[in-house]
This record gives structure tokens, sequence and C-alpha cells, in this order.
């Protein structure tokens, strides 16, 4: 990519953002990125340190940047934060910004599932978060992600968790499915929709190729390591979500994985034309782990 080419990030020390830039750095891509916390840089980077993301402070940095990713977003509320608040409320904001510093594309993920006959609160605020961005008049891409998985994202880090107490939790049947895709894959779909054609005001599911039931992504997971695998009922995954509001699964969470979520993988593939990690072969090397 050009050397002057700058993007934005929001939501600089999460999860997804930290792999983006780190990989956007790598390919030479110019980097302003905000968080409400302190964070190390990489190469080519300038960072922005800001709690509210206040305007005065934001907008000279960011001003004439070519595109920004949009990565704040919660899925679990409090009563300091809510789905409305940051979801919603808050990609206002940033599409605000965005257009006051002339930048013409705006990257955002939402979540797989989302649609407008969902009535689910956290589907809702992605679902109007879309609507907002579609509105805006910029070029956008929006992707609707699966889980997705690295060394230390959320969902990887609480089953790593469970190894460690020798013993996993399937709520329920463990039945329903979850399509899962690698954070690499992911980095390098985001990078290339900043400025492939093919990516412009598209909403595209963000899955891997392979739809895996919970219960056998488990059974992969901890292969090896001589877990216990323990089917719950889903009244005490649900009661126990319900009652211990600081526990990393929360009511949402469950939703998610019991709503058996499927996504278009091909139509992924057939924009994107990368080569996609096999989940399976990921969990079969224990990279995870
Ligand atoms: N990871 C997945 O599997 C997955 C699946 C579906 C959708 N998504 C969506 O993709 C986006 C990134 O996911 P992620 O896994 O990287 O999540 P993450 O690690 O939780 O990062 C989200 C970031 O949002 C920012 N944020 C949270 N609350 C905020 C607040 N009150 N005010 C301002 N910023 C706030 C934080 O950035 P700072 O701490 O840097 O301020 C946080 O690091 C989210 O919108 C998420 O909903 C992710």
């Amino acid at each position: 990519m050009e050397k002057d080419f700058q993007i934005v990030i929001t939501g600089a020390s999460g999860f997804v953002a930290k792999n983006v830039r780190k990989h956007l750095s790598e390919n030479n891509v110019k980097l302003i990125s905000i968080s409400r916390k302190n964070f190390k840089k990489f190469k080519n980077e300038t960072k922005i340190v800001s709690r509210n993301y206040d305007e005065k402070n934001i907008l000279p940095k960011i001003k004439n940047s070519y595109g920004l990713i949009h990565l704040v977003g919660i899925g679990k509320q409090s009563i300091k934060n809510n789905y409305n608040l940051i979801n919603v409320d808050f990609t206002k904001k940033i599409i605000n910004l965005s257009k006051k510093a002339k930048i013409k594309k705006i990257v955002y993920t939402s979540g797989l599932g989302v649609s407008k006959s969902n009535s689910l609160g956290y589907f809702i605020s992605k679902y109007q978060a879309e609507k907002l961005i579609i509105k805006s008049n910029l070029d956008y891409t929006i992707f609707r992600p699966s889980y997705i998985v690295g060394k230390d994202d959320l969902f990887t880090k609480y089953l790593k968790k469970q190894i460690k107490k020798g013993e996993i939790q399937i709520p329920g049947s463990g039945n329903y499915s979850i399509q899962p895709i690698y954070i690499n894959d992911v980095c390098e779909i985001i990078s290339k929709s900043l400025t492939d054609k093919k990516f412009k005001k598209q909403t595209l599911d963000l899955v891997g190729s392979e739809s895996i039931s919970y219960q056998n992504y488990v059974k992969l997971f901890s292969r090896k390591t001589q877990t216990r695998i323990k089917k719950i009922s889903l009244e005490t995954a649900y009661h126990d979500a319900i009652s211990k509001p600081q526990s990393e699964f929360g009511v949402d969470d469950l939703n998610l994985l019991i709503g058996d979520f499927k996504g278009d993988h091909k139509k992924l593939l057939n924009i994107s034309k990368i080569s996609f990690q096999s989940i399976r072969e990921l969990l079969e090397s224990r990279r995870l782990l």
C-alpha cells in the first residue's frame, strides 16, 4: 500500500484491533489508533489516548485520513455501558467525526445473526449501528463476524480457563453450531476491504468455511488435554449467567451460541479471494492452546 495511506482505528486495545493494527503496520500503512487507555504502538502508528473521543482533540489528528475501522463495541451490558450507548450512539459519534475529517471509508464489525427481524437487544443495537453507517453516505464495508478466534480472544481464553480447571461445560445439547474464523484471515480481509472495490457498500458475514457443532468444537479444542466435558442444563447455564454478572460468559454469549447462526462463507470467499485457514486444522494443530 502507498506510504501516505492513513487509516484510523477505534477501540485500539481490543482483540481484533490489536491484530489488525499489527497487520496494517507490517504492511506499511500509516495508522492513527485511538483507545481509552495507554497502549504500545507499532511501527507507522500514532497513538491517541482519549476517554471520550472528544472532537477537539481527535479531529485535527485524523483529518484527511483515508479510512476508519470502527472496532468499539460491547457484547455485555452494565449500568455504565449499555448497548444503545456504546453500539449505537458511539457509532453515531464516530460517523460524525469521520464526516468532519473527510474520511472516505468506514469499516465496521457488527455481528453474525444481525437482521431486521432479530429481537434481542444486542442484535438490535448492531442493526441500528449498521443502518447509521449505511445512511451516512460514506463508503462502507460492514462485517458480521461469527467467533473470531486467535490465541487471546475472549472465547478462546474462556475455554482455556476451563481446561485449566479440568472441565469444560457445554450448555444444553451442544448440537448448535458456530462458524469461527481465524484472526489472521480477518486481518487480511479487513485490510483488503479498505481499498478493494468489491467490498464497496457491502454487508458480509465474516465466517470461516466450516460450521462446527459446539460439542465438536470443544472436543477438538481440548484434545490431548485430559479435560472432562460435561453437559449442563440450559436452565443452569442461564441461571449462572444471570446471577454472576461479573462472569466472562454472559446471557448474550449464551444467546449467541444457542442462536445457531450460519453465515454466507461463499460470498466472502468470492469477494475476498483469500485462502482461509481451516478451523479444524487449526484446532488439531493445538495452536490456540
Ligand atoms: N471477537 C469476536 O469474535 C467478535 C464477534 C462478533 C462481533 N465482534 C465485534 O467486533 C468488535 C471488536 O471485537 P473485539 O473482540 O476486539 O472486542 P474487544 O476486545 O472487547 O474490543 C472492543 C473495544 O471496544 C472499546 N470499548 C469498549 N467499551 C467502550 C466504551 N465504553 N467506550 C469506548 N470504547 C469502548 C475498547 O477499546 P479500548 O479499550 O481500546 O478503549 C475495547 O477494547 C466489537 O464491536 C465486537 O462486538 C467481535
